[in-house]
């Protein structure tokens, strides 16, 4: 089966929201205002979601960061640029929230990407939801993101860690082949930092788990920059970071796209393929290796 990921179209609006108090809030709008908005310019967000309803896939999986500061507006056009998608794929169709997405208290809980995700909502009181096709293969959609008052680190607190483990042990009693998603990386390539005040709290806790349960493949982004890799704690899982679908930048791997891939009948993961969005016109292809 063909399967297509991407996230990180952080849609935008610059203006204020009604919880500006809260730090992150006039933090974001500033930098949105001075450099984000350089960075991800609208076109392409919109331009993106044009061109992977033309994309043929078996299953399309976002890895979150609809938004880029949970607003109302944000996630209003990040449903109608989605909506051909769900036209097209349905329930096969995944998506989870980054943490752009719960931005702040107040957006978390008026359940603004649950209002207008609702396919993407987990269940009352879950932070892990499981997706089963009728072929053998399961999606595991995790939810480490939370509000930071200013920092964007993703939290997988021992909470979530005795829910997944719960739930992946299950699945592999049924001998399911799982793609696990989450919104941030646990591994990096070779002169890849990840930043203390960016990446997921507890991320090693994160990468044991993922060595006891061996999924197929594990599907995230966060870090802007499309990679394929297999980390030596975890190498039967193949590591795919979809890079930003709203992104601009020179480097081809940095620049609005996506990744597609095969995963066969025994969970082998090949034909890796990186899209980005030429500018101007058109779709530039590279294959990889992982
Ligand atoms: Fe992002
Ligand atoms: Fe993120």
């Amino acid at each position: 089966m063909r399967i297509l990921h991407f996230g990180d179209i952080h849609f935008w609006r610059l203006r204020p929201d009604w919880d500006f108090y809260y730090p992150k809030r006039f933090l974001g709008l500033a930098n949105l205002a001075l450099r984000r908005r350089h960075k991800f310019p609208p076109h392409l967000a919109w331009r993106a979601a044009r061109a992977i309803v033309e994309e043929e896939a078996d299953l399309v999986v976002f890895s979150g960061d609809l938004s880029t500061m949970s607003l109302e507006a944000e996630f209003r056009d990040a449903a109608e640029a989605f909506a051909p998608l769900y036209e097209k794929w349905g329930d096969r169709l995944v998506v989870i929230p980054g943490n752009h997405d719960r931005y702040t208290p107040c957006s978390v809980r008026s359940q603004r990407y649950e209002k207008h995700f609702p396919h993407g909502a987990f269940p009352e009181g879950e932070r892990v939801v499981v997706r089963e096709f009728g072929d053998g293969l399961a999606v595991v959609g995790v939810d480490a993101s939370r509000p930071f008052k200013v920092r964007s680190n993703g939290l997988f607190d021992a909470a979530l860690e005795e829910e997944l483990d719960a739930r992946l042990g299950a699945l592999a009693g049924e001998g399911r082949r799982v793609v696990l998603v989450g919104h941030f990386p646990y591994a990096y390539p070779a002169g890849v930092e990840a930043a203390w005040d960016h990446k997921m709290l507890r991320d090693e806790a994160f990468a044991a788990l993922v060595a006891r349960h061996r999924p197929a493949v594990y599907l995230h982004g966060h870090k802007h920059i499309r990679w394929a890799l297999r980390d030596a704690r975890t190498p039967d899982t193949a590591c795919i970071n979809c890079g930003a679908a709203g992104m601009r930048s020179e480097d081809v791997r940095m620049q609005a796209g996506w990744v597609s891939f095969d995963l066969g009948a025994d969970g082998a993961v090949g034909g890796i393929e990186f899209a980005h969005l030429v500018e101007g016109a058109g779709v530039g292809r590279e294959m990889v290796k992982c």
